[in-house]
């Protein structure tokens, strides 16, 4: 199982951004912990981070011909992003949306996820390991291999 973990903008500054919101972990850290954790598993992951609407777009539209799933944290662009719902909505591969913070308990306007209306589901709240939780829900999907 192949699967694609997009991270939007500014979360190429996690470990430096916001500590007290976000942890202390860098995104290679995290994404590390993530390999980490399936190593024994048959899941192999890509990760893609870009600060551009546009190239997530172009990434997420790519993706289906790869992946059997995509694990996106849009960042801000969730909350506001049509266009990237759309390219979520154009696929044909299931989407899991995952935060760092849980989005429900901050300020109004990160309440509301507008790019989550295309995903299979969304993570949020649970730091870095809503990564591993959304490995897990794409593989669990899939077929009953869940890793434990
Ligand atoms: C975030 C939440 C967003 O509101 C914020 O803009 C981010 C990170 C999260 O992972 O908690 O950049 O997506």
């Amino acid at each position: 199982m192949k699967i694609l973990i997009i991270n939007g903008p500014n979360l190429n500054m996690l470990g430096r951004r916001e500590k007290g919101i976000y942890g202390s972990l860098t995104l290679e850290e995290i994404n590390q912990l993530i390999i980490d954790e399936f190593k024994s598993s048959n899941v192999n992951m890509d990760f893609f981070q870009s600060n551009e609407e546009g190239k997530i777009i172009t990434e997420l539209q790519l993706s289906e011909e790869v992946y059997d799933g995509v694990i996106i944290n849009p960042g801000a662009y969730s909350h506001y992003s049509i266009a990237i719902l759309d390219a979520i909505r154009s696929i044909n591969i299931p989407v899991v949306e995952v935060h760092l913070s849980n989005i429900h308990s901050r300020e109004e306007y990160r309440r509301k996820t507008v790019t989550g209306e295309g995903a299979l589901g969304i993570i949020s709240g649970f730091g870095h390991y809503g990564y591993i939780m959304a490995v897990n829900a794409l593989m669990y999907k899939r077929g009953g291999d869940k890793h434990v």
